[in-house]
């Protein structure tokens, strides 16, 4: 089962952070996921909509310039690009990219091909999903190379339907409402199942045991040993 440390090493460290990065890389994750947003036409990566909360800022993120993202924290640590967070993983894993809000397929097009030209990551290690459909499927229209993963976060009459339509390798699920026949459907049509955001055990087993491809995790050497794996 593939385990993404979700929004970095989470658990252990200021989320979407680069110290979160580093710190998914010493666990030795496999796979990491992380939000972006578009600010001025450059993805930076911050998992809401909305500075406070998560950030010693206020107000909605893409109204801010990215001069004055820089001057704020997330629990000390900075505010990172997408690009900076690419550069510190380093082609060391896979890298599983949200993209959030809207107007963010464009520049990830850009950004998707440069880091496969300049970074060394391979099509296999770049992951683009996103809970608006419509932006995932621009994205793969004109980069049909990506892998891409519509996210659900209820459970639609169709099923797994739109991740076959979309020509997706995954279909990312919400744990509370999974189900076999979702997992079965999907998997009928070739589309992998990773599911979030899981850091229980019990739950990861269970999983598992439906034949789930992979978890969102905010504790990946937790989710790792859940599963009888070594934690690092
Ligand atoms: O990508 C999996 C999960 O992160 C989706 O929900 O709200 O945590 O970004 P959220
Ligand atoms: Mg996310």
């Amino acid at each position: 089962m593939l385990i993404f440390a979700h929004r970095g090493a989470s658990g252990y460290a200021p989320e979407n952070t680069l110290k979160a990065m580093a710190l998914a890389l010493e666990l030795e994750a496999e796979a990491v996921e992380l939000d972006v947003h578009n600010v001025e036409g450059e993805l930076v990566v911050f998992h809401d909509r909305r500075l406070e909360g998560k950030s010693n800022g206020k107000g909605l993120i893409h109204r801010h310039t990215l001069a004055e993202l820089e001057k704020l924290s997330v629990r000390g640590e900075p505010i990172p690009t997408l690009w900076q967070v690419l550069e510190l993983l380093n082609a060391r894993c896979i890298v599983n990219i949200e993209l959030k809000g809207i107007h963010t397929g464009e520049p990830m097009k850009a950004l998707y091909h440069r880091a496969v030209a300049e970074l060394g990551y391979s099509p296999e290690q770049l992951l683009i999903s996103s809970f608006n459909h419509p932006e995932l499927a621009d994205f793969k229209a004109d980069v049909p190379e990506a892998r891409i993963a519509p996210l659900l976060g209820s459970l639609p009459l169709d099923g797994a339907a739109i991740a076959g339509q979309m020509q997706a390798w995954s279909l990312h699920l919400d744990v509370s409402f999974i189900s076999q026949t979702i997992v079965d459907q999907a998997h009928a049509m070739g589309v992998k199942v990773y599911v979030y955001t899981v850091d229980d055990g019990d739950d990861i087993r269970a999983l598992a045991a439906m034949g789930v491809d992979g978890v969102f995790a905010n504790y990946p050497d937790l989710a790792r040993k859940a599963l009888g794996e070594p934690s690092s």
